[in-house]
């Protein structure tokens, strides 16, 4: 996901599910760890392909 998309994961973690808040300097690290280790995902060939159309 995304960095922002991850940004909010985090607050849904907090305010959902109870995760105790990270601080400031915490959420930095996990947010840079998150956005490079499960970047969005891009499909291989650009997603799905129909298969009756001869590209
Ligand atoms: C770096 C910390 C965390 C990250 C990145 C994270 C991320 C996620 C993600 C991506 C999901 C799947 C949501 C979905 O199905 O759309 C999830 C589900 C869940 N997380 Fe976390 N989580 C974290 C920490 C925590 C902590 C500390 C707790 C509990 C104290 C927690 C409790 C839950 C629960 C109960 C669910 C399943 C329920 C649901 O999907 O609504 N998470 N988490």
């Amino acid at each position: 996901m995304s960095r922002r998309q991850w940004e909010e994961t985090l607050t849904l973690m907090n305010e959902k599910h109870g995760m105790p808040a990270l601080d400031a300097k915490d959420r930095e690290t996990v947010l840079g760890y998150l956005e490079v280790a499960f970047p969005p995902r891009t499909p291989a060939g650009g997603g799905w392909q129909n298969p009756f159309l001869n590209r």
